[in-house]
């Protein structure tokens, strides 16, 4: 049985007080949540001490954006897997399109993060899509192939099977155009087989793969349905409770 998760990408927004609020908010409206559905909040760095204090303990997990490509050392700005791990945090999301876009990250550097996060015990939550060109052109299965066989391909049995996948079509996100349900089916279903090449169906059929890209309360019961489909990585909605957790409740 695959897990569901439903993970909430707050990105860049809320103060330490605001984000504090709202983590509080989501963990007192975690119980209309079924037990069987996972719920992680993923604040900026700069929560992560605070909110994972208050989290723990509850069902609601903790999830950083980031983490860095080294261990440790000279890399002014960046946070280890490590220094996560040691505060609790359980995931970690690696190659969202926005750090691949704005900060150039690579497959290769992408596959060296989630090697540091497994490394600290942390859930890598891989991020994978196409831009709207690369759909326009019909591109969109190849641009996806080479981002899952060069930052997880050389991941072992044991390895690969700790990692959750989303899939976010870069043209969905943020922009209130969701990708249909059968575009979202497709995509989930031909990452789940290129995942059975490599390490057959059993592994394939093990590893949750997530949608994301204007999810909502409105059109996630329809997305979720979707037999490829074992839950949502949420940007905009999650920044209100109650449509998080309306969305985790949409199973
Ligand atoms: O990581 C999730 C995010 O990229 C989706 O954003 O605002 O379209 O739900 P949004």
């Amino acid at each position: 049985m695959r897990r569901k998760i439903v993970a909430g990408n707050w990105k860049m927004n809320t103060l330490p007080s605001e984000g504090l609020a709202l983590a509080k908010d989501v963990i007192a409206k975690s119980a209309e949540v079924s037990s069987g559905v996972e719920l992680v909040v993923i604040p900026p760095f700069t929560h992560l001490n605070e909110v994972t204090k208050l989290a723990s303990g509850t069902r609601v997990a903790v999830g950083a954006q980031n983490c860095a490509r080294w261990q440790s050392g000279a890399y002014t700005g960046e946070v280890s897997a490590a220094m996560l791990g040691a505060m609790g945090v359980e995931y970690v999301i690696i190659g969202h399109s926005e750090r691949r876009e704005y900060f150039g990250e690579t497959n290769s550097q992408l596959y060296d993060k989630i090697q540091q996060a497994l490394s600290s015990n942390l859930m890598p939550i891989f991020c994978c899509g196409e831009k709207l060109d690369e759909r326009e052109a019909n591109q969109h299965f190849q641009v996806v192939k080479q981002q899952v066989e060069e930052s997880l391909f050389a991941l072992d049995e044991q390895s690969i099977k700790q990692v959750v996948i989303a899939y976010e079509p870069v043209w969905a996100i943020g922009t209130g155009r969701t990708a249909t349900t059968e575009q979202a089916q497709e995509m989930h279903a031909y990452i789940r087989n290129l995942i059975a090449g490599k390490y057959g169906s059993q592994i394939a059929d093990s590893i949750s793969i997530l949608y994301g890209g204007s999810c909502k309360p409105s059109n996630a019961a329809e997305i979720f349905a979707k037999p490829d489909v074992d839950g949502g990585l949420i940007g905009g909605a999650s920044l209100v409770a109650a449509d998080f957790i309306a969305i985790a409740k949409s199973f």
